[in-house]
């Protein structure tokens, strides 16, 4: 991603279309994805299964393929890119699917969750889900996708306890992430929400790498929330890798990608009296649940904060 004023198209909708949802001062259009569950073994769902006898094994479990309707815009400039769903947040849903338990009946926070869409898969599993980005067009966009999308997480195969409400947009602007208790409108922080983010367990991003100025204040972000809060330990994220050429460099250079890297090696060099970070590169040998091809540059991160037993 480039210039501010650029337009910038994210592949994941092509051939996803399915109809225009004009919303009050912008027109939107909704894609159709289908996320084929697999079963634990790894197997897929759809892939034709024998018996002893050689007789084909229906599978009678109807929430096994289903269908998410998103609203997002088909072309951005980049202060807007959360109107669209990025290949970040297929890898990431991708990886709740095929790692439910290191979700299952957690507190997760997602940041710069855009459309919404790993939101409403973590919340199958998870007992609650705060989906936080900033704007009022991102986050009415998101929550109207939320209200759309109850069948994926409202009757919870493996969750005990359900939440009234199991996610909750908000808005989070991680250049100003000390000033949660400050916000005002319709997306504010209250104080039980409050309560709610002191304690959640994971956090998780998707394609949020475009920017330095952004990936340091996200990096902030996650630094202050992983520090702060005793029970977030574990932060999951989804980056692309992308090149563009330049004349500075008169090669194919991944400027945004080595910020992120840069960023990271320090804050895990970091010596607190409260912990450290360690950050770890997770193999994307789990399948793709959705009919996306992967982009090849894709990576998914695990970021870990280590609490000092004293501290
Ligand atoms: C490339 S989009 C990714 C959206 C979504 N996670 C996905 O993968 O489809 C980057 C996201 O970061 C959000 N973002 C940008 N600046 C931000 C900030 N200062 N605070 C919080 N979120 C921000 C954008 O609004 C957008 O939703």
């Amino acid at each position: 991603m480039s210039d501010v004023e650029d337009k910038v198209l994210s592949d994941v909708h092509v051939g996803c279309l399915v109809g225009i949802a004009s919303s009050g001062r912008q027109v939107t259009v909704v894609s159709r994805f289908c996320i084929r569950f697999h079963q634990p073994s790894g197997k897929c769902v759809n892939e034709i299964e024998v018996d002893d006898d050689g007789d084909v094994v229906v599978s009678r479990d109807p929430s096994e393929c289903q269908t998410v309707m998103i609203e997002h815009s088909m072309e951005t400039t980049i202060p807007n890119v959360g109107q669209q769903v990025w290949p970040g947040a297929l890898l990431l849903a991708d990886f709740i699917l095929h790692n439910s338990d290191r979700f299952t009946g957690l507190s997760v926070l997602e940041l710069g969750g855009g459309t919404g869409l790993v939101s409403i898969i973590l919340a199958r599993v998870a007992l609650h889900v705060l989906c936080t980005d900033i704007g009022d067009d991102v986050l009415q966009c998101c929550r109207r996708n939320i209200e759309r999308n109850t069948h994926i997480y409202e009757d919870k195969p493996y969750v005990e306890g359900q939440c009234a409400q199991p996610i909750k947009v908000r808005e989070l602007n991680w250049l100003e992430h000390d000033q949660i208790e400050n916000s005002e409108g319709v997306f504010a922080w209250s104080d039980e929400d409050l309560v709610r983010l002191q304690k959640i367990d994971v956090i998780v991003a998707g394609d949020v790498v475009y920017s330095d100025g952004l990936t340091e204040a996200f990096i902030s972000t996650l630094r202050y929330l992983m520090m702060s809060y005793s029970c977030c330990s574990q932060c999951y994220i989804a980056t692309e890798k992308r090149f563009n050429f330049t004349l500075a460099d008169l090669d194919a250079v991944a400027p945004a990608h080595n910020h992120f890297c840069s960023c990271m090696e320090n804050l895990c060099r970091e010596e607190s009296s409260v912990g450290r970070f360690h950050l770890e590169q997770i193999p994307l040998d789990f399948p793709s649940s959705f009919d996306f091809e992967r982009p090849p540059l894709l990576e998914l991160w695990s970021l870990k904060f280590y609490r000092n037993l004293a501290s």
